[in-house]
């Protein structure tokens, strides 16, 4: 017989990525195999979205076409997992009889058991809120370079307009312990780098009891411990995290990037708002000052670091001017990168009832100012690497030309570089190297090996 295939898809952000490696894992256990068609796939898992409205309708579209193939195949199995999920919950059974499993981010390490409630013939929703307990099984990781490494699972904050919150429960920090062991099996694989994940990442261990390994005595560890705690890991080049919060960011966190040569200089940190009254309807927590001097903290250090945040457009009761002040933050900070998006009324959330909604026309309109805003700073500061030097971590071949390699800059720019080292891709992936920078583009760059 042959082996049963499985084939999952993913959507959303960084965390939904981590936790379909993690489920790949658990499957590959089972003894089931990859595949990229749906078509050949015995089981299909779709690990889900909800940040905004468009993200959940494609999951329904995806799913109304699985449930049509189940009708004719029904040894098929039918997996809904992530944030749609959690929402959702067993309603999503009902508006999809075919489904037979529906489960949220925290019970993903429980694959396997939900799995097999499933071929005992019950349909299933795991939605509970749970403890996540440490995974025994080991990812199927897309990248043999590079790898995330979850730190804090959840969210405690209230943003008005945010699911995550409610899909992801609440914060739940990983010890310091176990954290470190991953990243030294992550190295004595030969991983290279690292990427450290939380929503609020400034929140790690906030939940963890005082006085642990890696905590000033008697006080409890924070993010920036953390990253003393695991940075001598051996084998380890690179270290990156995600996401940092303003109302948390901490000084301390910029020394440590500075002064611990393999924590990378990039800083993704939101802002949503360039106006202290949205920010304050949004339930942030700081203001656009608050904003701009931590930026200028992290620059007077690494002058060079590369800044990326999310913002959104035409949040309920945005006027003109408050929407232009964002447009001017961007045109002063002068990002690398922003993740811009017009805002979108959420199940459960306060702001999806307020009444001053604003139309799609307003929302298009902005987030096409916006979007141009963007992309004029982005080509400006991509114009710095002109002629640099810069070490770039191969990651790839470039996909559109497959005699060059991709990597990324410590800043996370992504470069391009004809392979003229005369050694095979092989041999060259998880290498860093020098390369001379000769055409620049807003979100990438071109350079040849030195
Ligand atoms: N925890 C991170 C981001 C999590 S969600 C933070 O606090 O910054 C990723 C991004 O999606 C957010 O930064 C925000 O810009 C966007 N987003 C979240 N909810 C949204 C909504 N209802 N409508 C539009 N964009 C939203
Ligand atoms: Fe959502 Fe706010 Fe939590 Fe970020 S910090 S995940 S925007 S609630
Ligand atoms: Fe989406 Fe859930 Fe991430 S809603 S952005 S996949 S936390």
């Amino acid at each position: 017989m042959t082996a049963h295939k499985y084939h999952i898809v993913t959507f959303g952000c960084q965390m939904n990525k981590a936790d379909s490696e993690r489920m790949a894992g658990v499957l590959e256990d089972m003894g089931y195999q990859l595949t990229e068609e749906s078509e050949e796939a015995d089981l299909i898992l779709y690990n889900t979205c909800s940040i905004r409205d468009n993200a959940e309708q494609k999951v329904y579209s995806y799913l109304g076409r699985q449930a049509k193939r189940k009708r004719e195949n029904p040894n098929l199995t039918l997996v809904v997992a992530g944030c749609v999920a959690q929402q959702e919950g067993e309603a999503l059974l009902r508006r999809v009889p075919e489904l037979d499993l529906v489960m949220g981010p925290q019970h993903v390490n429980r694959l396997g058991d939900l799995l097999s409630q499933v071929f005992n013939g019950n349909q299933v929703a795991a939605t509970e809120e749970a403890y996540i307990e440490e995974d025994i099984t080991t990812p199927r990781r897309n990248s043999t370079v590079s790898a995330w490494v979850n730190v804090i699972y959840g969210c405690n904050e209230n943003c008005t307009y945010c699911i995550v919150p409610s899909v992801r429960g609440r914060e739940q920090s990983r010890t310091p312990e176990v954290i470190r062991k991953e990243i030294e099996g992550l190295a004595s694989q030969g991983y290279k780098e690292i990427t450290l994940l939380g929503q609020n990442i400034d929140a790690y261990g906030r939940d963890l009891p005082a006085g642990g390994i890696g905590a000033g005595v008697g006080g409890k560890i924070t993010f920036t411990d953390l990253l003393y705690y695991v940075h001598d890991v051996e084998g380890i080049d690179r270290i990156r995290y995600a996401t940092s919060h303003p109302r948390y960011f901490s000084s301390r966190l910029i020394k440590a990037c500075a002064e611990l040569p393999k924590v990378c200089e990039h800083f993704h940190i939101p802002f949503q708002s360039g106006d202290n009254d949205i920010l304050k309807a949004m339930a942030r927590g700081y203001t656009h000052e608050r904003y701009r001097r931590i930026i200028d903290d992290i620059r007077a250090v690494m002058p060079d670091a590369a800044i990326t945040a999310d913002a959104i457009v035409a949040f309920p009761g945005e006027t003109e001017e408050q929407f232009e002040r964002t447009v001017q933050l961007v045109n002063d900070i002068g990002f690398d990168l922003v993740n811009t998006a017009a805002y979108s009324p959420r199940p459960g959330t306060p702001a999806a009832v307020w009444e001053n909604q604003l139309s799609e026309e307003i929302k298009s309109d902005r987030l096409q100012r916006l979007n141009h805003a963007v992309n004029q700073n982005a080509a400006l500061r991509s114009q710095r690497y002109a002629g640099r030097i810069e070490e770039i971590m191969i990651e790839s071949t470039n996909h559109k030309d497959p005699r060059q390699v991709m990597g990324r800059t410590r800043t996370n720019r992504i470069a391009f570089a004809e392979n003229t080292t005369g050694k095979l891709l092989t041999e060259l992936i998880g290498q860093t190297v020098s390369i001379k920078i000769t055409e620049v583009r807003p979100f990438s760059l071109t350079g040849v090996i030195c």
